[in-house]
């Protein structure tokens, strides 16, 4: 719709994509090859070096890596081509490290950009319990509230019986007791691997067969989650985890409150966030990199918080045009 008098924006998230295909593009390379760490450093760089050409003047606020010592982009790096906004950015190179090395389904590459100062910083505490839902079940949500209190309030938002939803949780010890509730309740559960930002867009995509994610994930994908649904309509409500008392208590020494509920609005508190993915192995949200020799094709969800647009890309690159411009071999 065209308002009289009102100029149209730019869409950075439609920059970002070329920034999230380009580092899908080379990470690709790596599927199945057992080399988290080379794949790793090959989304990195291709992200470092398209995220130079976007108009804007970034921070790294969620850079990623340090959970498992992976190459990153580091946190408090000055990204973008130094012109207007000033914004915080949160990377990750790669959503599903393992699935990637080992071939398997739903890694992607993702980048959200927010006003500056808006972006929730976790510092080193890197779990969070999360829950997270789509847009019907907006507002409903309580992660003060146990497991089956919440499956019920999600099922009358969506008109259903808790026995028709179907969670979805990181297949980890540390959830057995969740799972056991969730059993309990009567839910469908689906165990991933890996990969809870896929999961929790999920949630927000009709027809996808999911409707809540549980469980303690990434902080950095936390936050970068929450930038996502904003734009898409969904919710997601975290908790600080401490794996031990040492971690807590470090936690408690910096400032943070590991009982405070982080709420949409604490994770990302602007409405004018951008966010893009890309596809790297096939998965249920996005198709996979496929290399054609003359060509690759790649598929992208490029968001936009202010306008709530969401747009599916799919392209073709070129590997000759861009191997001339490009300082990158793709
Ligand atoms: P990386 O690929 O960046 O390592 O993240 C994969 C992931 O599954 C995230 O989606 C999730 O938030 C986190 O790891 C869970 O951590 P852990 O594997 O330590 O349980």
């Amino acid at each position: 719709m065209v308002v009289l008098g009102a100029t149209p924006t730019r869409n950075l998230a439609l920059e970002l994509a070329r920034v999230t295909e380009a580092a899908a593009m080379l990470a690709g390379r790596f599927m199945g090859r057992g080399d988290k760490e080379g794949a790793d450093q090959a989304a990195v760089n291709a992200m470092r070096l398209v995220l130079g050409t976007v108009d804007m003047n970034g921070v790294i606020v969620i850079g990623e890596g340090e959970k498992d010592k992976a190459p990153m982009l580091f946190n408090g790096e000055i990204v973008g081509n130094g012109s207007q906004p000033d914004v915080d950015v949160a990377v990750d190179p790669i959503d599903g490290t393992r699935p990637l090395a080992f071939g398997r389904s739903n890694s992607l590459a993702m980048v959200a950009v927010a006003p500056r100062g808006t972006m929730f910083d976790p510092g080193p505490f890197l779990y969070m319990n999360k829950i997270a839902v789509g847009p019907e079940a907006k507002g409903v949500i309580n992660i003060e509230k146990s497991i089956t209190e919440n499956l019920i309030a999600i099922a009358r938002a969506k008109g259903r019986a808790v026995e028709d939803l179907t969670t979805i949780i990181l297949d980890r010890p540390r959830h057995d007791d969740m799972i056991a509730e969730i059993r309990k309740a009567g839910a469908r559960i689906r165990e991933i691997p890996d990969g809870d930002v896929a999961a929790a867009l999920m949630t927000a995509q009709p027809n996808s067969g999911v409707d809540v994610l549980f469980g303690i994930g990434g902080t950095p994908e936390g936050v970068i989650t929450a930038c996502a649904l904003r734009a898409m309509g969904g919710e997601i409500q975290g908790k600080l985890f401490a794996r031990d008392e040492d971690e807590l208590r470090r936690g408690r020494e910096a400032g943070y409150d590991f009982d405070k509920i982080l709420t949409m609005n604490d994770l990302v508190s602007s409405e004018d966030v951008f966010f893009a993915t890309t596809g790297i192995t096939d998965g249920e949200l996005l198709q996979g990199v496929r290399y054609y020799g003359d060509h690759i094709t790649t598929e992208s969800l490029v968001v936009r918080g202010l306008t709530g647009t969401i747009r599916r890309i799919n392209a073709t690159h070129s590997t000759d045009k861009l191997d001339n411009l490009s300082s990158i071999h793709y």
